[in-house]
Formats: structure tokens, sequence, C-alpha cells
């Protein structure tokens, strides 16, 4: 088992030309969330909102990193950006991701979460559309799919994106008997679905 550095790693994907506004510490932790996640029972990883790949690629190298069989299915429905999906495909090709653990399915976020069997979800990282309602549905949804000891996080816990801290807040008072603690860092928070034992 190793560990990336990931601000080696940052520097490799933007020489590939991937570039992305969120701050390197909030992928650090992306890192090292996923790798955790991958403990066992082993289960599915899932990304809402892949844009050009990079978190994707950083989820990716915990799950390679961890010596784990998983994949990653990350969901984007690129609907203002017709050359997404060709270009996100790219990247992962020419930053050596593209061997098959990296699914990208085109396509609505929350479509493609409710087509999945309930607690299947072993890590979510939810990054797409940062509505208010968009992210509270996407998490309500999420809850039931998620396996026991499953961790769920997101980006931009933000006072300019009030829609996110509003929605997430939200879901931590429904479900408190649930989750096993929070976390911000940067913009990066996470929580766990507790195992039914533990409630
Ligand atoms: C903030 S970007 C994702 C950034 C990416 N996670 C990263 O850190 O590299 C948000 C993405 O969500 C996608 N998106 C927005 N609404 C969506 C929806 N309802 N279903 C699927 N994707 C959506 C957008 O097309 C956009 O590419």
């Amino acid at each position: 088992m190793t560990n990336t550095n990931i601000g080696k790693l940052h520097e490799r994907l933007w020489g590939h030309g991937v570039r992305t506004p969120t701050p390197r510490q909030n992928f650090e932790l992306l890192y090292w969330v996923a790798k955790g996640a991958l403990r066992p029972p082993s289960g599915h990883f899932v990304e809402l909102g892949t844009f050009r790949g990079f978190s994707a690629m950083i989820i990716t190298q915990a799950i390679r990193d961890g010596g784990s069989e998983t994949h990653l299915t990350t969901v984007d429905k690129y609907a203002l950006d017709p050359e997404g999906e060709k270009r996100t495909r790219a990247n992962f090709q020419v930053c050596g991701y593209g061997g098959g653990r990296i699914n990208l399915h085109v396509g609505d976020d929350l479509e493609y979460i409710r087509s999945l069997p309930d607690e299947s979800i072993k890590f979510l990282f939810v990054d797409s559309w940062h509505d208010y309602r968009h992210v509270e549905s996407t998490l309500q949804l999420a809850f039931l799919k998620m396996m026991p000891t499953g961790i769920i996080c997101g980006d931009d816990y933000l006072p300019q994106e009030m829609g996110v801290v509003r929605a997430v807040e939200g879901f931590r008072q429904k479900h408190s008997k649930s989750l096993a603690g929070f976390n911000v860092y940067f913009s990066f928070w996470w929580t766990m679905k507790k195992h039914k034992e533990w409630a």
C-alpha cells in the first residue's frame, strides 16, 4: 500500500492541462477520506459532478494506492458543455487513468443515484449542482443508498455557497442519530453513516 504525494499529483495533472479552481488541500482530504473508505466491507465508489475529471483521478489514485479492486463511477450530465465528455475522457487517458477503473456516466446525478440498490454505496462525493434543493434531494436520496459505515462527503461548504451549507446542515439535523461525526476542512466536508448496531 502506498501514499501518493498529492501536491505532486496535483502538479502532474495541471501539467497535463487539467485545471481546477479548488484548493489543493481539499484534494488532499478527498484522497485520505476516499482511502479510508476502502476499509471492509467494500462497496461502490460514486462521484456526482465530474467536470474535467480532476477529483475523479484523485479518488481513483486513492483506490489504486489502497490496492483495491473497487471502481469509481463519476456522473456528469454536461448540460452546457457539449465537449465535456470527450475532453474528460481524453484527460483520463493522457493522465494515465484510462484503464477502466473510472466509469464516466453521462446523465443526471439524481436519476443515477435513484437507479442504484439501497445500501450499495461505500463512498459518495457530492460536487454537482450547488443549488439548495438539488443538494438537499441528493443527500436525502443518497442516505438510503449508502451502506452502513459508508462515507458521504462534498465540496464547497462555503459562505458564498449557502445552498450547500443549508442543505448539509439540514441533512445533519434530520439524520443526527444515524451519522457518526461531521468535519469541514477548507471547504471539504465529510461524515459517515453509522452501522445499524451503533445507532
Ligand atoms: C463543480 S463541477 C465538478 C468538479 C469536479 N468534481 C472536480 O473537483 O474536479 C460541477 C459539475 O456538475 C455537473 N452537474 C451539474 N448539475 C448536474 C446534474 N443534475 N447531474 C449531473 N451533473 C451535474 C456540471 O456539468 C459540472 O461539470
